[in-house]
């Protein structure tokens, strides 16, 4: 079979790592999206978002000639073989995914495409949602094309996702005949990690209920966290002990202020609307949401317990993005615990390595409540607590003999158990952690 032509419609952090992570592999990639600033960025090299290693694969994959951007997806349509659905499936009011990006390029596919194509779902997807598409498919080619469609789902965590794409885990591929099965195969040759070869409605849940079982695993955790406040235990251990067990692993046990981001949440929802949809009861993922949710009444208790009350009171905030080695802000904590010290009359000095633009989108500079800072120890300045909401791996390395100098009291209220207890403690910090015991000097 000759060299299949890649098309990636929608250049997000799925789109994007997807083409130009094919185009590194040797596959000639058209990468489309109709925001037409963000294909004009792409066509002069530069990344619409942060993501560790891919303005390296986007330079490679320009000068190689082997990515080629669209603002439409006429000459896409045309070109390609395998055509990767990355078009974003946002969460509606209800929390079921919102496909009508899908169904709008099904449609166009359908309109336009001449010859054989393969359809490939790359973005999360509910269950049977493959079925809507060779529906539309079949509603309006009209017979012009040979036009498959195939599930293939991302596992990539942003910060991560060169390395989540290029080394996987494993392969997921949904089929329901051998041409689909036999060219995402020839894709993923020389990848040597197990290949899931299934039907589409398994390769479809099994992505959902990945994600769910992930964020089930960081809820389950939390919840342990509560217990352990309650009692005087700590989770970090807790967590260490129960991931020493092979069964169960130490990722996704770090107890904290929860999951946020543009995944976990969502499809925690979605999840949970298909199985009711289906008359299957899953509860089980309504607490799960729901222990994630009470993170934020849990941290701010870890604040009133420092500091009596958040008024008039300066907090240096540290971690802006819903996780390290991202900008993206989506669902992240600070979203939910910034307003709510704002509205205590609180004055804060926001700080995060990369996410401070995105974050100014949503909550533009207002010297009179907050500011923006460039540093964490602007950040500690003349304050009166450090409030850490992203465990960035900088935030464990500060010198905090100099941070404690420059606060007016010595609090630090960690929502990521990212800083060393004894090392804060014995500068004088008093330190309250998530799910571990508070360290401050024997008060109350
Ligand atoms: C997730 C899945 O990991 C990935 O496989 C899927 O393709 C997309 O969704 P991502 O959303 O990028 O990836 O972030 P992830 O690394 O999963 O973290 C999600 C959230 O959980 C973050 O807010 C993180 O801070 C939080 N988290 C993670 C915890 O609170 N505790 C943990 O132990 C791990």
């Amino acid at each position: 079979m000759e060299k299949l032509k890649i098309g990636v419609i929608g250049m997000g952090r799925v789109g994007l790592v997807t083409a130009t992570a094919f185009a590194s592999l040797g596959f000639e990639v058209w990468g489309s999206d109709k925001d037409k600033n963000r294909i004009e960025k792409l066509k002069r090299g530069k990344t619409p978002f942060f993501e560790p290693g891919l303005q390296e694969l986007l330079n490679k994959g320009i000068e190689k000639n082997a990515l080629h951007f669209c603002a439409n997806n006429k000459e896409l349509i045309a070109e390609a073989d395998v055509l990767f659905l990355c078009v974003g499936t946002p969460s509606r009011e209800d929390g079921s995914a919102d496909l009508s990006q899908v169904e709008e390029v099904a449609r166009e596919i359908a309109l336009q495409a001449k010859g054989k194509k393969l359809i490939v779902e790359k973005s999360t997807v509910p269950v049977k949602t493959a079925q809507w598409i060779m529906r539309t498919i079949n509603l309006y080619s009209r017979g012009k094309a040979d036009i498959e469609v195939a599930s293939n789902p991302e596992f990539l965590r942003e910060g991560k996702a060169i390395e989540d794409f290029l080394k996987p885990d494993r392969i997921v591929i949904g089929a329901e005949n051998e041409t689909a099965k036999e060219k995402l195969l020839q894709l993923y040759e020389k990848f040597n990690c197990p290949k899931i070869v299934t039907d589409i409605k398994t390769a479809e849940i099994i992505k959902h209920a990945s994600n769910a079982f992930l964020a089930t695993k960081i809820s389950f955790i939390n919840l342990v966290a509560d217990l352990c406040e309650a009692t005087g235990a700590d989770v970090n251990i807790v967590s260490d002990a129960m991931g020493l067990d092979r069964r169960i692993g130490r990722a996704f046990l770090d107890a904290g202020l929860g999951y946020g981001g543009s995944c976990l949440p969502k499809d925690v929802k979605a999840f949970t609307l298909i199985g009711e949809n289906f008359g299957i009861n899953f509860n089980l993922l309504k607490e799960v949401d729901r222990i994630n949710d009470s993170r934020i009444d849990r941290f701010l208790e870890h604040i009133h317990q420092a500091l009596w009350t958040a008024k008039s009171k300066v907090l240096g905030i540290l971690g802006l993005s819903f996780k390290p080695e991202t900008d993206d802000i989506r669902e992240t904590a600070a979203l939910r615990i910034i307003p709510k010290l704002l509205e205590e009359g609180a004055y804060l000095k926001l700080y995060d390595p990369v996410a401070s633009k995105a974050f100014m989108e949503q909550f533009p500079e207002d010297p009179s409540s907050f500011t923006y800072v460039k540093s964490p120890y602007e950040s500690a300045r003349d304050a009166h607590a450090l409030l850490i909401l992203t465990d960035w791996k900088d935030f464990r390395e500060l010198d905090f003999k100099k941070i404690k100098k420059l606060m007016i009291t010595p609090i630090i209220i960690d929502g990521r158990n990212i800083v060393d207890p004894e090392e804060v403690i014995s500068v004088g910090f008093e330190y309250y952690p998530m799910g571990r015991r508070p360290w401050h000097p024997g008060r109350f």
